[in-house]
C-alpha cells in the first residue's frame, strides 16, 4: 500500500483530500502545519506528498528541500495560489503536478485522481533524449525521473540513431541544434524505419523559422517545443505522448489477442472432429476384447492367458487414448515459456491430430527428416503445421488430382532450422501469393475459412521465434512425374 502524507492546513480540505485517498486504498497522514511537517518528514519515508503551498507558520515549497529524493518521493503541489513563476519553478524542482484547488474541490480531486493512476502504472517507459548541451539535458532528466520515466541521453545524431535501433523506446526528444547531423535529417531517418513509424518524437528547437517548424510536422515530427521551454508544458507533453502511445498498443494486443483466439478455436474445432474420429476406433476396440472376456468367463472358458492377452490390449488402447485426449488439453493450455523439443515428434503429432482427415482422402505425406531439436513454443509450432497441412488438403479438396502428396523436409544450414512443406495441388495463383500471410485474406467460403491461419503462422514464426515463414509455387519431379505446388518454406535460427 502506498503512503501518502498530506500537508494542509485547512482541516476541512485535509479531511475531503483524505477520505477520498483512504477510499482508493491508500494510507494516509494528516499534518497541519510547517513544523509537524518537517518533522514527521525526519523520521518517516512516504511515496507521495500533497502539499499546500502556505501554512500558517511557513512556506510549503521550502519543504521540498527536505525530502531527500523526488524520485521516491512525489510531490504534487495543492494550492489557491496562481502565481505563474513559482509554479515554473516547483516544476523545475521536479514536482509531479500543480494542482489549484476549487470551491468543492471537485476538479483537485479529479487531478489526484488521474495522477495517482499516472503513478501506479508499473512499466516505467524510456525516453531518449537527443541533445548536446549538458544544461538542457540536465534540466530534462530532473523532470523526467520523479515521473517515473526512464531517461538515455545521446549527445549526438549519430549516437542518437545508434541508441535508438538498439534499445527499446517509448518516446524520442530531438534537438534540432545537434553537433554533427542536423535534427531535421535525424527525424527523417528514424522515421524510414517501419518500426519506428509510431514512436512519438518530440522536437526541440530555438527556431521561429515556420517553415522548418511546418518540415518538422510533414516529417513525422509528433509535436513541437520551443526553446527555452516551459517546463510544466514539457512535462505534460510527454506525458500525453507516451499514454498515447501506451493506448495505441494495448489496442493492437488487444486485437491481435483475438485473432489468435480465434485461429486455435477454428484449429481446435478441427482436431475435436479428428480425436472423435480416432477414438472410436480404440473404444470399441476395448468393448469388444471387454465383452469377449465376459463370455468366456460365462462359458467357463477363459483362461489366464486369454486373459492377460485381452487385458494388455485393453490397456495399450486406453493409454493411446489418453495420450490423444493429453495432447488435445495441451494445445488449448497456454504455452508459457519456451523448451527443447524434437521436430520429427512435434511433426507426429501433427500427423496425429489430422489423420483422419488426410487418410480418407488419400494424401500421402513424404517425409524426409533430419534428427533436430528446437528451441520454442512447441504448441505454438504445430498450430503452424496443423495450419499449412490443412491449407494443402483444402487445395487438394478443390481440385481433381489423381495421386496427393504432400513433402516435410527439415534440415540445418548455417545455424538455422529450415522446415519444408510442399504440396502437389498446383500452387497459388500468382496474383494473390503476396497476399496470403494477411489478416482475413482468403479464397473460401465463409464457412470453409476465415483467412488468419496463415496470417497467425507469421505472426508465431517471427515474433515469437524471430523467424521468417514464405511461400514459393514450384515445379518438381517426382517419381519421374512432374508435379506443380505451393511451398511453405520457415527459418528459425538454432537457439
Ligand atoms: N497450399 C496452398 N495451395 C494453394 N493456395 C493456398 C495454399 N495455402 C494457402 N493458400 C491460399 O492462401 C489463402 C490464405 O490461407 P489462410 O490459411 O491464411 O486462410 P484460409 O485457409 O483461407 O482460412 P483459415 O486458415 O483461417 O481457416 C487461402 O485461402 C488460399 O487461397
Ligand atoms: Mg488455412
Amino acid at each position: 500500500m502506498k503512503k501518502i502524507l498530506i500537508v494542509e492546513d485547512s482541516k476541512v480540505v485535509n479531511n475531503i483530500v483524505a477520505n477520498e485517498l483512504k477510499l482508493l486504498g491508500y494510507s494516509c497522514t494528516q499534518v497541519y502545519n510547517f513544523i509537524s511537517a518537517v518533522e514527521i518528514l525526519n523520521k518517516n519515508k512516504y511515496d507521495l506528498i500533497i502539499l499546500d503551498l502556505h501554512l500558517p507558520d511557513g512556506e510549503g515549497y521550502e519543504l521540498i528541500h527536505n525530502i531527500q529524493s523526488l524520485s521516491d518521493t512525489k510531490v504534487v503541489i495543492l494550492t489557491g495560489n496562481t502565481e505563474k513563476q513559482l509554479r515554473e519553478e516547483l516544476f523545475h524542482h521536479g514536482i509531479l503536478d500543480y494542482i489549484i484547488k476549487d470551491k468543492n474541490l471537485s476538479y483537485a480531486i479529479q487531478e489526484l485522481h488521474k495522477i495517482l493512476a499516472h503513478i501506479e502504472d508499473v512499466k516505467t517507459h524510456n525516453i531518449l533524449v537527443i541533445d548536446d548541451s549538458t544544461f538542457i539535458c540536465k534540466q530534462i532528466e530532473s523532470i523526467l525521473l520523479p515521473r517515473n520515466y526512464k531517461v538515455t541521453i545521446a549527445k549526438t545524431g549519430k549516437d542518437g540513431l545508434e541508441k535508438l535501433v538498439n534499445g527499446r523506446f517509448d518516446l524520442v526528444t530531438l534537438d534540432m541544434e545537434l553537433p554533427d547531423i542536423h535534427g531535421s535529417d535525424v527525424l527523417e531517418e528514424i522515421k524510414s524505419h517501419k518500426e519506428f513509424i509510431d514512436l512519438p518524437v518530440i522536437v526541440i528547437s530555438g527556431t521561429n523559422d515556420s517553415d522548418l517548424i511546418r518540415k518538422i510536422y510533414k516529417k513525422g515530427g509528433s509535436d513541437f517545443i520551443r526553446k527555452p521551454f516551459i517546463v510544466e508544458e514539457f512535462a505534460l507533453k510527454v506525458d500525453l505522448w507516451t499514454d498515447y502511445r501506451k493506448k495505441h498498443y494495448e489496442e493492437i494486443e488487444q486485437k491481435d489477442l483475438l485473432l489468435s483466439q480465434q485461429s486455435k478455436m477454428a484449429t481446435m474445432g478441427e482436431m475435436l472432429e479428428n480425436i472423435i474420429h480416432q477414438s472410436k476406433q480404440p473404444l470399441s476396440l476395448i468393448t469388444s476384447l471387454a465383452s469377449g472376456t465376459l463370455m468366456k468367463q460365462e462359458f467357463n472358458q477363459l483362461t489366464t492367458e486369454y486373459l492377460e492377452k485381452n487385458l494388455e490390449q485393453i490397456i495399450q488402447s486406453a493409454l493411446h487414448l489418453s495420450e490423444t485426449m493429453t495432447m488435445f488439453r495441451n494445445f488449448y493450455k497456454k504455452n508459457s515459456f519456451k523448451t527443447t523439443f524434437d521436430l520429427s515428434e512435434l511433426f507426429m503429432k501433427a500427423f496425429q491430430l489430422t489423420e483422419s482427415k488426410f487418410h480418407n482422402r488419400g494424401i500421402a505425406t513424404i517425409t524426409n527428416f533430419e534428427d533436430i531439436k528446437v528451441y520454442g513454443f512447441d504448441i505454438e509450432l504445430l498450430q503452424v503445421f496443423i495450419n499449412i497441412l490443412n491449407n494443402a488438403r483444402d487445395e487438394f479438396g478443390r481440385k481433381q488430382i489423381e495421386k496427393k502428396y504432400i513433402f516435410i523436409t527439415t534440415y540445418l544450414q548455417d545455424n538455422f532450422v529450415y522446415i519444408s512443406i510442399k504440396d502437389n495441388a498446383g500452387g497459388i495463383p500468382e496474383d494473390i501469393i503476396e497476399k496470403v500471410f494477411d489478416s482475413h485474406f482468403t479464397t473460401k467460403s465463409e464457412d470453409e475459412g476465415t483467412g488468419i491461419g496463415l496470417y497467425m503462422s507469421k505472426e508465431i514464426i517471427e515474433k515469437h521465434h524471430e523467424g521468417e515463414i514464405f511461400c514459393v509455387n514450384e515445379n518438381y519431379s517426382y517419381e519421374d512425374v512432374i508435379y506443380r505446388g505451393a511451398n511453405f518454406i520457415i527459418k528459425i535460427p538454432l537457439n
